[in-house]
């Protein structure tokens, strides 16, 4: 075996061993997220935060019922066009539906909203096919889709949002973030926020030499 078909079977070798542990690690199909392990991670996290979470809201007598706010919710770089698998809106979706059931929810009686917010017009309109065709399948979740800046809409999410809890997923794309005045109206309420963000831009900026950034 000559050098190349060497490098050549060590890399084919290395990249389905890769491969065999996306698949063990997160149970996802791996194509899915190809090239995305930070939307892979962050999916990961979302989706075993929910389930312990929302059962939790839900078995606590002050509260009972939960809004899951999706403040960007995209879709966003996804591969799966068609369920949606691989983006925070079918997360989100298949995650709190199997808590419901789990707990033998009425579905004539939901208790589950999931409100996703979305500026971007050509992802606005995939998400509104999308809750659509699903609203059938996802029978114990009531489903509210928002177009618009999440800072401009927040305070009609926050009207449309009347169940006791709120979690408010804060997932920007890049650096330049969001406003956090655009939480102003949710004070107040019984909520919690996770916010998503790159650690290697906060780190590079905080970081920076940059002479306006140095202290005086
Ligand atoms: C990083 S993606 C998030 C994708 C989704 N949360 C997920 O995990 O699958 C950010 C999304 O927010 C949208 N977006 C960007 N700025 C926004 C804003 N100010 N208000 C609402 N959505 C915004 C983008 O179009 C994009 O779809």
């Amino acid at each position: 075996m000559g050098w190349a078909t060497c490098d050549s079977f060590v890399h084919i070798t290395g990249q389905i061993i890769l491969s065999l542990w996306r698949v063990r690690r997160f149970g996802q199909l791996p194509d899915l997220y190809f090239g995305r392990e930070q939307s892979q991670a962050k999916h990961d996290i979302l989706e075993r935060y929910l389930t312990p979470f929302a059962n939790k809201i839900l078995s606590c007598r002050y509260w009972e019922s939960l809004d899951f706010i999706d403040g960007f919710a995209g879709p966003w770089e996804n591969n799966d066009h068609e369920n949606l698998r691989d983006t925070s809106i079918g997360i989100s979706l298949r995650t709190l539906e199997a808590v419901a059931e789990s707990r033998n929810h009425d579905p004539s009686r939901k208790k589950i909203r999931c409100i996703f917010n979305e500026a971007k017009a050509s992802s606005y309109a995939q998400l509104e096919v999308y809750a659509e065709k699903v609203r059938r399948e996802f029978q114990h979740v009531e489903i509210l889709t928002f177009k618009g800046k999440f800072e401009d809409d927040s305070a009609r999410i926050k009207a449309a949002s009347t169940n006791l809890f709120q979690l408010i997923f804060v997932d920007p794309t890049g650096y330049t973030g969001f406003p956090p005045s655009s939480l102003g109206p949710f004070a107040g309420r019984s909520s919690e926020i996770i916010v998503n963000m790159m650690r290697s831009f906060i780190t590079r900026f905080v970081a920076s030499e940059r002479e306006d950034r140095k202290k005086p």
